[in-house]
């Protein structure tokens, strides 16, 4: 079948999450982060993330902008940093306008001007997406921003992958779903989508039953996968 529909995970895929602590890190009065910011990032990446699986399973659902200040405040006390108030206040103001990555412009152009749908399948709250869509000057390259908020669950639940058919109108076999998370690359190919990993971090493959059609390094290679 013909992909018609090319979908982004956001964070991570599109945006550079490690781009808050980074940033931060680099500004005065933040010098306490000049050697931490790498593992500030990752743990609070980790238990983000951690904490959506946590609250799907369990039904316990809030919305990722609570699970990632929790995720923030995990990591800020790992890293002795959670009596900084000014510093959390900060870093939660950069998850708003993280940069993306370099490619991200060219390549949802590209898809649009060969006929292809575009859209962003995200667990962030719709706010958050529209914060850093606009920051990044993304906008304007998107057919649809959908998010996990409709059906109130978190990835890899098949409830938000139901939302790409619901919306576009389109079949599971005409979509290309396209993560730079190896578990939602892989819950999207066990829930019948095309998928490309974009292994970013050059991370093993997750031990998962369900494994990703394609792994690319960056986004540039998905306007050749999508129009076949
Ligand atoms: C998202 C997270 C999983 O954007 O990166 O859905």
């Amino acid at each position: 079948m013909t992909i018609t529909t090319c979908v982004f995970d956001a964070y991570g895929t599109l945006f550079d999450v490690a781009a808050a602590a980074r940033q931060a890190a680099s500004e005065p009065g933040h010098e306490k982060l000049r050697d931490s910011w790498p593992a500030l990032a990752a743990h609070w990446r980790a238990k983000q993330l951690q904490y959506t699986w946590l609250r799907a399973i369990t039904e316990a659902h809030t919305d990722f902008w609570e699970v990632t200040q929790n995720g923030l405040d995990w990591a800020l006390d790992a890293e002795g940093l959670a009596g900084d108030p000014a510093l959390r206040e900060r870093l939660l103001a950069l998850y708003w306008e993280l940069s993306a990555y370099p490619e991200v412009p060219a390549v949802l152009a590209a898809l649009r001007a060969h006929g292809l749908n575009t859209a962003i399948l995200s667990n962030g709250s719709p706010d958050m997406l529209d914060g850093a869509l606009q920051s990044a000057g993304l906008s304007d390259l998107l057919d649809a921003v959908l998010s996990v908020e409709s059906v109130g669950i978190f990835k890899p639940d098949a409830r938000v992958y139901d939302l790409v058919g619901t919306h576009f109108d389109c079949t599971k076999d005409e979509v290309l779903f396209v993560s730079s998370n190896g578990w939602d690359a892989a819950g999207a190919a066990g829930y019948g989508f095309t998928t490309a990993w974009v292994n970013r971090a050059g991370e093993p493959m997750d031990r998962l039953p369900w494994t990703p059609h394609h792994i690319l390094t960056d986004l540039r290679g998905i306007p050749a996968l999508a129009e076949g």
